[in-house]
Order: C-alpha cells, then structure tokens, then sequence
C-alpha cells in the first residue's frame, strides 16, 4: 500500500499530512482564520503569503510526527485544483521540489476528489457507489461516486455556496467570520419557524424544478430585507429567530435534495464532507431524513470535513495504486470539474 505525503493550500488552511492508503500516519494543519478574521474574509494575497512561512515547518514536523524516513515515502502529491491560484501554486511548488530533490512520483490531486475521500479515513471499508454531499465555503454540490476518479455531478448551487451563504448572513448581521459556526450557536435559542425564507428552487425551461440544483442567494436576500425592514420599523432584531429560520432554510434545502437523489439513483450511502458538515442543524435533519429511507449517512469527524491534507493524501494513494501519477509540468487550476479529474494523470505501467 503506498505511503504519500500530501500538502493542502488552496484557501485559508496550510496542511501537510502522510497517509498509507486509508491510514492516517501523520496529519499537521494550521488554520489562517484569525489572520483573515480582520477583514471579514479570505484574502488570497495574505493567504499565499501565510502558506510560505508555514510550509516548510509543517513538512518537518509532518516527517517527525510520522516517524518514517524519506525512503518510506513512495510518491508526494499537492492539491492542484480548483482553489485561489497563488495558494494552490505554493502547494504544488513545493511538492514538485520535494518529488524533485527525493526523486519520488508526483500527483496533482483535485479538492473535490479530496473532501469525498476524507470518508475512507474514517471508514475504510466504503467502496463506491455512494453519494456524496460536498458543502464547504467554496462548493455546494452532489456527486455521484461511480469509481476512483469517475464522478457525476448530479446538483450544484448554481450562485453561493452553503458555507458562504452563512459568512454572508452572519457578516450582514454583524456577527463575525466564519458565519456558519456562529449561525449554528444562535439558532439553538432560535425558532426556526419564526420567519419564512425562499427555498431557492432552479426553474426549468420546460416547466418545474431542477429536482437537486439549489440557490441560496435568494435567502441571504430575504434575511437582509427582513433586517432592513425590522430597522425601519423600530422592531426588536431577534439575531436567535433568524439565525435558527435562516439555517432551517438550508438545510431543508441541502436535506431534501440529498435524499430525493439517493433515492432516485438508488444509492444506500450518503458521505458528508466540507466544514458546513459541522452544522448540528444539517446534522439532525439529514440523519433523521435518511432513517426513514433506509439511508446511511456519514459524517467523518471534523478534522477530516474541513480543509485537511490528510484526505489528499488518500485521494493520492488510491490514483498512485492503479499506476495514475502527474507530469512534473502539471500547473493549478482555479476551476477544474470533477469529471476532468483524470486529466492529472498519466498512466505509468
Ligand atoms: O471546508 P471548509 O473548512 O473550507 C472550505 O470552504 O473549503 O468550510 C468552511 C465553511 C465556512 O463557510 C464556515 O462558515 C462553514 O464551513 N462552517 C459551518 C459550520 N462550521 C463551519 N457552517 C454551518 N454550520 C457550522 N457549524
Ligand atoms: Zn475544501
């Protein structure tokens, strides 16, 4: 079974990690959240920057925590795609010097194809074909898991995603960055019937809705509306109510079309993966969802849900294994499909 190590800096997270197939060995991550927390976001500059000063410790301390040698490591891999370029271009640079100076293979490894592995670590004996519920910052998608690098998207947020929905209310609320874990601590003293949000559904050309396509920029507006309205009549703003209708309304969203997915491509498993999988709200309403369908739904623990290189690495190990490496030419992608996965590869016999 291969052993790689694996660097993760597409966003805000530096993380260098090594795993042995499903196994984690080491696994080093340093959050920038308090960095970008002083300008409400992710700023991708300030980001790059970060990744520099932390990379080349993390990469010794991962080695060191591993207690294996450069001899044990058969290939390095780096996140490629998509994420902010100047990000992901120190990722990539420094694993292709490392593949480089140790004379090792080297994989580009796709985000997306990282979140959906983050579940083999927590339950290795998963094997496609599963569904996957992907609901980050960044993506809000449902793919369907067919093989290693074989992937359908079924649904997609066709504006924000969920994680960006919540920075976007909570900032708008003036509540802080990141939204979602504020958002979820409020709605708990909140009723989420207090104030009804558009679900956000996709129109079809030919009449109907798209059945797993969302849309949550349509609820950020309501939420701002309503606040609007609320100032202008002189009204109590019951952050608790709002944070609990606004989560309600994604989640609903997120839950129905999960469930209406799986059960229509007759798939038994839905894996969970991105940070919005933290959300308690998310996580009862699916679960309980699923029960009645007979569906099993993972939720890997967190640390392997938010941005982790623990999960690339295991994305690598499984391409390394069917003979898949990259050309040392591979460059980054800001934007890359999860059906284009297999263009970083090339197959070495
Ligand atoms: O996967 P992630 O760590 O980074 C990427 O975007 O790739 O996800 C971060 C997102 C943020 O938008 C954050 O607000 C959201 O996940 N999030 C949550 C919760 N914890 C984190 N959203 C809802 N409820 C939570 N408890
Ligand atoms: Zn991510």
């Amino acid at each position: 079974m291969p052993t790689i190590l694996a660097i993760e800096t597409s966003c805000d997270e530096t993380a260098v990690a090594i795993g042995n197939n499903r196994q984690v060995c080491s696994n080093i991550i340093s959050s920038q959240i308090p960095i970008h927390q002083q300008y409400g976001g992710v700023v991708p500059e300030v980001a790059s920057r970060q990744h520099l000063e932390t990379l080349n410790y993390e990469i010794t301390q991962a080695m060191e925590s591993s207690g294996l040698g450069w001899n044990d490591i058969d290939a390095i891999a780096a996140t490629c795609a998509p994420g902010l370029v100047g990000a992901l271009l120190v990722g990539l640079m420094a694993a292709k010097t490392l593949a480089m100076v140790h004379h090792k293979p080297f994989l580009g490894v796709h985000h997306l194809e990282g979140h959906i592995y983050a579940n083999y670590l927590a339950e290795p004996s998963l094997n496609p074909p599963f569904l996957s519920l992907l609901v980050s910052g960044g993506h809000t998608s449902l793919i369907y898991v067919k093989d290693c690098g074989v992937y359908e998207t079924l649904g997609e947020t066709r504006d924000d995603a969920a994680g960006e929905a919540f920075d976007k209310v909570a900032r708008l609320l003036k509540l802080g960055y990141p939204g979602g874990p504020i958002i979820d601590k409020l709605a708990r003293n909140g009723n989420p019937q207090a104030f009804v949000f558009p679900e956000g559904k996709i129109s079809l050309p030919q009449g109907g809705y798209h059945p797993y396509d969302c849309s949550f920029s349509g609820v950020k507006t309501a939420v701002m509306r309503l606040v609007q309205q609320l100032e202008r009549d002189g009204q109590e703003i019951s952050l608790p109510d709002i944070a609990a209708s606004f989560q309600y309304t994604v989640v609903r969203a997120l839950t129905k079309r999960a469930i209406a997915c799986a059960r229509n491509y007759g798939l038994d498993t839905i894996a969970i993966g991105g940070g919005v999988a933290a959300n308690s709200g998310l996580r009862e309403q699916l679960q309980t969802a699923a029960a009645e369908h007979n569906i099993r739904v993972l939720f890997p623990p967190l640390k392997y849900c938010t941005d982790n290189a623990a999960m690339i690495a295991c994305a690598a190990a499984e391409h390394f294994s069917r003979g898949h490496i990259s050309p040392i030419t591979l460059g980054v992608h800001s934007r890359l499909s999860l059906s284009q996965v297999m263009k970083l590869y090339e197959l070495v016999e």
